[in-house]
């Protein structure tokens, strides 16, 4: 079943104050690989779609320095309030944005940054959020052109003896992210150009990266 916008921010409230304890450890190389997918520059503005609790933020605002600038951008104002802790200590110019990404456009992006992003990350979105394929159109549609979008998500295991775990993998994840991993979105970049992708964990998480012209 398709999560909803009012189920998962319920569920991301109650999942807040645990969320770190899983997630950054067992992702921590994916979401590397995935920041580093972006190639960014300093000087550079990246946005961090569905940020969460803010993980991305230190290694993003790292790469841009402080002539760049970071945009975390969640609606859910638990997962906020951690990441408003994280961007405190970041090394360059960190705004949380609170923001229902399928309403993002061009004036509700302008309306808080001057200028569009030069590169996209969403770690472990877009198999959460509703609406996904309209989150990922909006999104794509703000980057500048020659700018990379990379998304980093969990997926059933595609190949190899570890699909024997899938029918517990599949639903425990659902259950747990209150998300929908069949979704293809690692198909959603495959036939842009630059694309390039990885995999984690036998499989269980990809990267997926491609630039806009
Ligand atoms: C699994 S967490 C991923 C957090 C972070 N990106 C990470 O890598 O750990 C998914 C996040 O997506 C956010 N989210 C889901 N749908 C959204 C939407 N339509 N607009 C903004 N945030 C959304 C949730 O609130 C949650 O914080």
């Amino acid at each position: 079943m398709e999560p909803s916008a009012a189920s998962s921010q319920r569920w991301y409230r109650r999942l807040a104050p645990l969320y770190d304890l899983g997630c950054r450890p067992l992702y921590a190389r994916a979401r590397r690989a995935g920041r580093e997918a972006l190639r960014l520059q300093g000087g550079e503005t990246v946005l961090d779609l569905c940020t969460g609790t803010g993980l991305n933020l230190p290694g993003l605002a790292a790469a841009v320095g402080t002539a760049g600038c970071v945009v975390g951008l969640d609606f859910s104002p638990a997962m906020l309030q951690r990441a408003e802790r994280r961007r405190r200590n970041c090394p360059a110019p960190v705004e949380l944005m609170r923001f229902d990404a399928r309403s993002l456009d061009e004036e509700s992006w302008y309306a808080r940054v001057p200028r569009r992003p030069d590169a996209i990350l969403c770690s472990f979105g877009l198999a959460v959020a509703p609406d996904w394929e309209e989150v990922f159109a909006r999104s794509w549609d703000l980057l500048a052109p020659g700018g990379r979008y990379a998304i980093v998500d969990t997926q059933p295991i595609p190949r190899g003896w570890g699909r024997v775990a899938n029918p517990l993998l599949v639903p425990f994840s659902n259950w747990a992210g209150h998300a929908e991993i069949r979704r293809p979105t690692a198909r959603v970049l495959a036939a842009l150009p630059d694309f390039e992708q990885r995999h984690f964990l036998g499989g269980f998480v990809h990267l997926s990266a491609a630039t806009r012209v």
